[in-house]
């Protein structure tokens, strides 16, 4: 139970490492099928609310607990128990985190190899002069071909367990640096481009004037469970990273960025592919689709958009790749934290994940009809229970045990804020983080 000695190269790399765990397919495809899915502004509205009030603090308490414990998330969480007196059974929820990662990389993965398909597809031209129709036939002819999209699968899995097997500060940090800018300068040129269209006025008012009646416990539940995932929180994910973060750098400042280049991400996107949705008339309740039967055709419309589409899925390819290796990292440092090799952990966890992610694949054709619970098939409820109730209870224990049960201070250093930045931070926490996700739990349940 040694602390780790690994440590990201810079304060800039910290802030890339999470930038690149946060920023992924939360934004850019699961963001705008829920928001189509769930009334449009009244949703973002939400959203935004959620990552400010929760997903922001919670993201703090759960770096802060890694940096001070400087191990695995659950050993992290026994040794600061064990200093404040408390019960060691808080290591718990380090292995709730690693079900609630496992679940969630299990179609994550799937997800991501649809990206590698569109990335082949556009670099062979595929979507040139295709409309709607033609582009939702290559999406559900895809989907039907349980081969392909295991082939597809495999390899993204694999991509991200030989950087997580490497150690992910050294395998990142380049990775990062040169990915990031480039995304968000593509997510630009495609948001101004979408300015031009026809789509671009009903997308904004969609996006942007909520109605309020759109409202319901379902939408408030969706909300917050989506701020949790596109922040990355809850699952002890980030607490992983804290480990390996630096010794002198703000955390809160550091969270504060990246919450502001997740948002970013995910509002530009969602100009992008709403004005395709408003401008050729597809349903913005389209679901996990969305994103694949809508960007196909703003591009075909660009100059070169084969090479524009390309380019945006090696991308996204890109970005999900930074957020995969940030969901296996909890698990392979939990099972290392036992006393595994790191390369075993890593094939344990790589076959695991495998397994469970066919049947993500064949939830599209063999297994589409088999429902799980609630009418749910397999794909359908991976996607949706563990990141919209697994996240947010994790999150609320995170917090629970940073702002009542970690000593002050251990909090206050690790924290990094100062006196008065580490009050604000513990008294939003308490009173407002806090209580807040127990209450949309709660009102959840009944
Ligand atoms: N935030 C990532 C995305 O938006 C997904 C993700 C990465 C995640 N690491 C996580 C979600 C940890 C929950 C917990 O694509």
């Amino acid at each position: 139970m040694n602390e780790t000695l690994e440590r990201w190269g810079s304060r800039r790399a910290f802030i890339l490492a999470v930038t690149g765990a946060a920023v992924g397919l939360g934004n850019i495809w699961r963001f705008p099928y829920m928001t189509g899915e769930n009334g449009g502004g009244a949703f973002l509205l939400l959203y935004i609310v959620f990552v400010l009030l929760l997903g922001l603090p919670v993201m703090m308490a759960e770096i802060m607990i890694g940096r001070a414990g400087r191990r695995s998330p659950s050993q992290s969480l026994a040794v600061l128990a064990r200093q404040a007196g408390s019960s060691e059974h808080w290591r718990w929820l380090g292995l709730f985190g690693a079900v609630t990662v496992f679940c969630i990389l299990s179609f994550y993965s799937v997800v991501s190899g649809w990206s590698i398909e569109y990335l082949i597809a556009a670099i062979n031209g595929n979507f040139v002069d295709q409309g709607p129709g033609e582009v939702g036939a290559f999406f559900d002819g895809f989907l039907a071909d349980p081969l392909r999209m295991t082939f597809n699968h495999t390899l993204f899995l694999l991509m991200t367990m030989t950087v997580v097997a490497a150690g992910v500060s050294k395998g990142l940090e380049r990775l990062n640096n040169l990915m990031m800018p480039l995304l968000y300068l593509l997510l630009v040129v495609l948001a101004i481009y979408a300015a031009t269209t026809d789509g671009f006025a009903p997308a904004l008012n969609w996006l942007f004037t909520p109605d309020l009646s759109a409202i319901s416990v379902g939408v408030v539940l969706n909300a917050m469970g989506h701020a949790f995932f596109t922040l990355a929180v809850g699952a002890c994910a980030l607490m992983a990273y804290g480990a390996y973060m630096p010794d002198h750098q703000s955390l809160p400042r550091a969270a504060g960025a990246v919450a502001v280049l997740d948002v970013l991400v995910a509002l530009l996107a969602g100009i992008a592919i709403f004005s395709v949705v408003f401008a050729q008339g597809i349903d913005p309740a389209e679901g996990p689709g969305l994103m694949f039967v809508t960007l196909p055709i703003v591009f075909a419309e660009l100059p070169w958009g084969s090479l524009w589409l390309g380019l945006f899925f090696l991308l996204l390819l890109l970005a999900t790749w930074t957020s995969s290796i940030n969901l296996a990292e909890p698990m392979v440092a939990g099972l290392q934290g036992l006393g595994l090799r790191r390369s075993r952990a890593t094939a344990l966890i790589a076959v695991s994940i495998w397994l469970v992610g066919i049947l993500s694949v064949l939830s599209f054709s063999h297994l589409e009809a088999v429902h799980i619970v609630a009418g749910m098939n397999f794909f359908e409820l991976v996607s949706s229970v563990p990141s919209e109730t697994f996240l947010p209870i994790g999150g609320l224990l995170i917090a629970v045990f940073a702002a009542w049960v970690v000593p002050r201070e251990t909090a206050l250093r690790a924290l990094d804020a100062g006196p008065t930045g580490f009050r604000l931070w513990q008294g939003v926490v308490r009173w407002v983080s806090i209580p807040l996700t127990a209450l949309v739990l709660l009102s959840g349940l009944i």
